[in-house]
C-alpha cells in the first residue's frame, strides 16, 4: 500500500487507538510495532507497561500477587492508554476476559489477531517461561482450553485478522488494509 493512502487511513480514524487482540503466541507485540511504525503511531506494549510499573515480571506478579490482582493492574493500565491518542496497543491475551476493559477497547479500534493454532502452538513451546498460565504439562490441552473459553470473546472485534504463514509486515499490512476496507467499502 502507497504511504499516501496509509496517510489517508491515518486521517480518516481521526487519531482512534488501535487495539491488537488476540491469544498469547500470536504475534501482537512484534506485529504492533510494525504496524505502528507504518501509521507512524506511537507504540505501547502493555506487559511491558505492566511490568515496568510494577517492577516485576509478569511470572513475579502472577506467583507473587496471583491473577485477580494481575488483571487489576492490567485494566489499570489499559485506562491509561486512552489518555493519548495515535497509539496501537499491544494487550495481553486475557484482556478480553474482564468485561470493564471492553468500554475501554471500544474506545479504539480492536483488531484480533486470529494466528492458526498449530502455529500457534508449535511457536509458544520456545515461549512459555513468561507466560503462568502455560505452565504445566501438555501445551496443547492448556491452549485449547483458554482459547475456547475466550473465543466468543475475541470474535467481538471490530476486525479479524487471519494469519498462518505471513510474516510480521504481511500481516501489519494485512490490518491497514482491513481497516481501509472497513471505512472506505
Ligand atoms: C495472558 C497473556 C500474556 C500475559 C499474561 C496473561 C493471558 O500476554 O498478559 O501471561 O491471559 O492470555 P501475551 O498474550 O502477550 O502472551
Amino acid at each position: 500500500m502507497e504511504q499516501t493512502n496509509i496517510e489517508k487511513i491515518v486521517k480518516a480514524i481521526k487519531g482512534r487507538s488501535i487495539f491488537l487482540i488476540g491469544m498469547m503466541g500470536c504475534g501482537k507485540s512484534q506485529t504492533g510495532l510494525k504496524l505502528a511504525e507504518l501509521l507512524k503511531y506511537k507504540y505501547i506494549d502493555l506487559d511491558s507497561l505492566i511490568e515496568k510499573l510494577a517492577k516485576k515480571s509478569i511470572t513475579q506478579i502472577f506467583n507473587d500477587e496471583g491473577e485477580d490482582n494481575f488483571r487489576e493492574l492490567e485494566k489499570n493500565c489499559l485506562k491509561e492508554t486512552i489518555k493519548i491518542p495515535s497509539l496501537v496497543i499491544s494487550t495481553g491475551g486475557g484482556i478480553v476476559t474482564k468485561m470493564e476493559n471492553w468500554g475501554i477497547l471500544r474506545q479504539g479500534i480492536i483488531v484480533w489477531i486470529d494466528l492458526d493454532k498449530n502455529i500457534a502452538i508449535e511457536r509458544l513451546k520456545n515461549e512459555i517461561a513468561n507466560r503462568p498460565l502455560l505452565q504445566g504439562k501438555n501445551l496443547n490441552d492448556l491452549y485449547m482450553n483458554i482459547f475456547q473459553s475466550r473465543e466468543k470473546l475475541y470474535s467481538k472485534a471490530d476486525l479479524r485478522i487471519q494469519v498462518k504463514k505471513e510474516n510480521i509486515e504481511q500481516v501489519a499490512k494485512k490490518i491497514i488494509n482491513a481497516i481501509d476496507k472497513e471505512i472506505f467499502n
